[in-house]
């Protein structure tokens, strides 16, 4: 049975062919009747918007019907354990795509799955269907400036996270991806504490990745050579205390780690900015109108990329 838990379990083959689906599905924008009378459950432990309405448009979308359960209006609420939540679940749905705040949850969850299972992000741990989406978005938005990330036959391409790189499911999920593609530099800009944690600074090690740090480079600097800057807010929900979480995001205002007029002006014409969304103040909204900002046209390609897991693992 397929689960979708972690992007490592997914070939470069796999990804281009969930791409080349997407695009279909974006192109066409019709209803579908792939999934027709199959049952999505949208199990969330942890609040979400796009994730979580991005399966339903999809699933919609692809003629299905969804149910949605969140962890204080269910059993869970009364003490009822993961696993029975998911047994019981296996009596109504197709799939079951979970979000919840332990790491390595989402993974034990599944050994008791009958159905297959994706994973909308288990705390700082990953997040595969956002991996997915967001490399979807740089392939389709660097190739406007007829850039092939596909391609080797390239120039270097400059990938710089910014943010909370310990915590960012999403960061984590997609350095796994953009490994697998070559000739990419990684610039890592991040308030004191807020590392990438070890596991993928061995990955980008062991695979040649050449990687800068903040010690290295200043932050306008690395703006300057950045084609894809990729933005996340500090994630307040993964601090012990609130006296942790304010003096991270003190740094960040003092670093003025902010994308607004005027660093922006730092940046290339042709580059990108992205961001998983929600955002604080690391984007400023002024930011939004600027054709580099791609963070909305993410939100756009995650109902295509959606409907192109779904399809693959239901029908
Ligand atoms: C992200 C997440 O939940 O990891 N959001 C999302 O799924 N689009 C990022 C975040 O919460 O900061």
């Amino acid at each position: 049975m397929k689960h979708l838990i972690s992007v490592k379990e997914l070939t470069k083959t796999k990804i281009l062919e969930y791409i080349e689906k997407a695009e279909k599905f974006k192109n066409g924008n019709m209803f579908y009747e792939k999934c027709k009378n199959r049952i999505l459950v949208n199990l969330f432990y942890e609040p979400s918007t796009r994730t979580s309405c991005s399966f339903q448009t999809a699933m919609i979308k692809l003629g299905g019907h969804v149910i949605n359960v969140t962890d204080k209006f269910s059993s869970v609420e009364k003490g009822e354990s993961l696993e029975d939540t998911i047994k019981t679940l296996n009596c109504y749905a197709d799939a079951i795509v979970i979000r919840h705040p332990q790491k390595g949850s989402v993974q034990i969850a599944s050994t008791v799955s009958s159905v297959p299972m994706i994973n909308a992000g288990d705390g700082n741990g990953e997040h595969p269907t956002q991996a997915l989406l967001d490399i979807f978005t740089i392939k389709t938005e660097l190739m406007k400036f007829h850039v092939d990330i596909i391609t080797e036959n390239r120039e270097n391409i400059v990938v710089t996270f910014m943010g909370d790189l310990k915590n960012s499911r999403t960061i984590h999920s997609l350095i796994h991806v953009l490994c697998l593609f070559s000739k990419i530099t990684f610039v890592l800009i991040h308030p004191k504490g807020l590392e990438l944690p070890d596991e993928y600074i061995k990955l980008l090690t062991e695979r040649n990745n050449t990687f800068i740090t903040d010690t290295d480079i200043s932050f306008l600097e690395a703006l300057k050579i950045t084609d894809v800057l990729y933005v996340t807010r500090i994630q307040k929900e993964r601090f012990q205390c609130e006296g942790e979480y304010n003096s991270m995001k003190q740094e960040q205002d003092q670093e003025r780690y902010i994308i607004d007029a005027n660093t922006i002006a730092f940046c290339k014409e042709k580059m990108i900015i992205m961001h998983p969304l929600p955002r604080l103040n690391e984007i400023h909204p002024e930011i939004d109108s600027d054709p580099r900002a791609v963070y909305f046209e993410q939100v756009k390609n995650g109902v295509y990329m959606r409907m192109s897991i779904l399809e693959d693992m239901l029908s």
